[in-house]
């Protein structure tokens, strides 16, 4: 099973680029950019990854963002990232990027974005990875900021395939950010939202029928509502889950508690991701591997996982079928 899960072809949907920061790399560029850690060593970094809930996350999270200055920062972290994919097998990767925890710093989008995309394209063209970014306003700011979030954007919007909302939960409904999807969508970018990670169903309503979104990111908690979980599987919106986050980050005691199968069983179009993996003990290799043990998950459940993520995907009709062309030949060699 170990090997049918590491050579299984993946598409990943939720991962902030900003959570592959390893201590590593954080280290390394502290030192590269002058800038002062609170931290002695790697190992002291580590230790502090105690999360009690999302809010106790996000703000070592946004701390540990302030390495990142420079352009070739932003590509040496995409790279860093690409070649996690590589090794487990992730054919095509959507990012998110908080371009506010940047600029609200002093560093220009032109930065963040070149940097990403940079690496993006070199990762596409060497390791044949391929890649959309998702720009994500951060929920916990006004709706007039991310507004003017999207408007910096749009001379990048050939870059950009999607937006989403991100940051803390509680208290930051979706229906605060009505204008500024309403905008979006008026400029051809589709949309996704995190919503039910921490927060009640009634978000994910809203992210559905307020924001419009394809995908919502998360959405555990729609268990819940029986009326929403019929509306989830009746549309085939896709729930991006990320189960060693939801262990972290305390939204389950426990991977054997995680509703992942239930929501699998109850016919929704679930996909397994690694959201900040730096920070939550496993890229998505990691997050199918200790998944698939702990929910006893078969042959299965593990081809319709990656099916199901491409499906979602913001993908070409064609590049899907490649992609389960690939899902295919896995299934075969597994058979043999
Ligand atoms: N930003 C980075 N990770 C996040 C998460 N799990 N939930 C909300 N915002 C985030
Ligand atoms: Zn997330």
């Amino acid at each position: 099973m170990q090997d049918a899960i590491a050579t299984l072809p993946k598409v990943e949907l939720h991962l902030h680029i900003e959570g592959t920061l390893e201590p590593e790399l954080m280290f390394a560029l502290a030192e590269r950019n002058g800038v002062e850690l609170p931290y002695a060593s790697v190992e002291d970094v580590r230790a502090a990854y105690q999360f009690h809930d999302l809010q106790s996350f996000l703000d070592i999270y946004y701390a540990g963002a302030r390495v990142l200055l420079t352009e070739q920062d932003f590509y040496d972290l995409t790279r860093a990232y690409l070649e996690r994919c590589q090794a487990d097998h992730v054919r095509h990767t959507e990012i998110f990027f908080d371009p506010q925890t940047h600029t609200e710093r002093g560093v220009a989008f032109a930065t963040v974005i070149d940097g990403i995309r940079r690496a993006l394209a070199d990762g596409e063209r060497e390791l044949g990875i391929t890649s959309r970014m998702i720009l994500c306003f951060l929920r916990h700011l006004s709706a007039d900021a991310a507004m003017e979030t999207l408007e910096t954007a749009l001379p990048w919007r050939e870059h950009i395939h999607a937006v989403g909302l991100d940051s803390a939960e509680l208290g930051n409904p979706p229906e605060r950010f009505q204008a500024v999807f309403d905008r979006a969508r008026a400029e051809g970018f589709p949309a996704v939202a995190h919503a039910g990670e921490e927060g009640p169903p009634e978000y994910i309503w809203q992210a559905l029928d307020g924001l419009r979104v394809a995908r919502i990111d998360h959405g555990v908690q729609a268990e819940q509502d029986p009326a929403l979980m019929e509306r989830l599987a009746r549309d085939r919106i896709p729930l991006t889950v990320c189960p060693l986050s939801n262990i972290k980050l305390c939204v389950f005691d426990r991977l054997e508690d995680h509703n992942l199968k239930r929501l699998m069983d109850a016919g929704l179009c679930v996909t397994i991701n690694s959201d900040d993996p730096a920070y939550f003990g496993g890229y998505v290799g990691e997050n199918f591997r200790a998944t698939a043990q702990a929910l006893q998950l078969g042959p299965d459940d593990l081809e319709r996982l990656a099916r199901n993520a491409v499906d979602a995907a913001f993908l070409e009709p064609e590049a899907q079928q490649r992609l389960h062309g690939e899902i295919d030949a896995w299934r075969a060699r597994l058979a043999d």
